[in-house]
């Protein structure tokens, strides 16, 4: 194999994890012989060649760290012509033969559009915490995020109990339902809403009367950010129940903080898998797991394809409240 320019990117929304990743691939790359480089801002640096070299020392006592190093952002120019022609002059000026991105379904739909411009080998490796993406079980980022919200809720649910209100706590999760899931059956919440599911609203104000007359006003619901009617449900809870009824939105402290110990090893093995990817000659693949074993899926399947939220954990939820 000749030596390859290999450009990093990270890319939309940060995820704890991302530099676990970053230091992988450096580290990987380096040692099969690579020469790495990272682009800053995500496409918007790529759009303006803000590139740097990077090597194993770069990436020393990051492993730890939430967010990215090499800066991240939305960039609304890489879904232009003019936008994909400046990021394939930066690509030819540097001579990069590979780019592996790190990010979410908007990142890969990007580097979908880069290869349309310019022929470079191009390795996708899976950071959100939304767990959205289809062709990988678990998303770098996803477990931490849950893990953040889990803690937040217990906290928030030694004030639900001692007021006895219904503590309502919309979580993150883009339109899906994963991490909302997750964190209601983890924490035990009465009410799990995912945009997956319509509930009937009626119900859940016949089940908290009911709750009501047995003397449990002290209850806990779990929202995710894309269900249908999100802002609404507090007030109308509200007006329909004599319940207390507080709103806590977690918001951007969910894809803060330093990884869980599974994001970082899900980053160390997706990164390394990258460079497997690379040095096989894999193009347009991402990496990913399923059933805990490493795999790959063309890219093109994980934008287009939608991945399935475990309905039994949903009902074993409503079982077990
Ligand atoms: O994709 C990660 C995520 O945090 C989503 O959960 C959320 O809907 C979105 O990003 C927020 O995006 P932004 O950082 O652009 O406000």
């Amino acid at each position: 194999m000749r030596v390859k320019k290999v450009a990093v990117i990270t890319a939309g929304g940060d995820a704890p994890g991302m530099n676990a990743a970053l230091r992988a691939i450096v580290r990987m790359g380096e040692k099969k012989g690579l020469l790495l480089f990272g682009v800053k801002r995500g496409y918007t640096g790529l759009l303006y060649n803000e590139v740097e070299p990077l090597n194993r020392r770069s990436v020393s006592g990051i492993i730890n760290l939430g967010g990215t190093i090499l800066k991240t952002s939305r960039c609304e120019e890489i879904k232009t012509e003019i936008g994909l022609e400046m990021a394939k002059k930066t690509i030819e000026y540097n001579n990069f033969d590979a780019l592996i991105v790190i990010g979410g379904d908007g990142t890969f739909r990007g580097a979908l559009d880069i290869k349309k411009k310019v022929d470079i080998q191009i390795v996708g490796v899976p950071a959100s915490i939304d767990n959205d993406i289809y062709g990988t079980d678990e998303t770098i980022g996803f477990d931490t995020a849950v893990n953040t919200a889990v803690r937040a809720i217990d906290y928030l649910r030694d004030t639900a109990y001692s007021h006895e209100r219904l503590f309502i706590v919309k979580v993150m999760g883009r339109k899906r339902g994963f991490i909302a899931l997750e964190v209601g059956i983890e924490v035990g919440a009465e009410f799990i809403l995912i945009p997956e599911v319509k509930e009937d609203l009626n119900k859940i104000i016949a089940e908290l009367k009911e709750f009501e007359k047995i003397g449990k006003r002290s209850n806990l619901m779990v929202i995710a950010e894309g269900y249908e009617g999100a802002d609404q449900i507090p007030t109308i809870l509200g007006n329909e129940t004599k319940l207390e009824v507080r709103l806590s939105v977690l918001g951007y402290l969910q894809r803060g903080g330093p990884p869980t110990a599974r994001s970082r090893l899900l980053a160390e093995l997706f990164g390394t898998k990258a460079i497997e990817c690379l040095i096989n000659e894999e193009e347009n693949v991402m990496v990913g797991i399923r059933d805990n074993k490493l795999e790959t899926t063309p890219l093109k399947e994980a934008v287009g394809k939608e991945k399935e939220i475990n309905l039994e954990l949903y009902k074993l939820a409503k079982e077990l409240t």
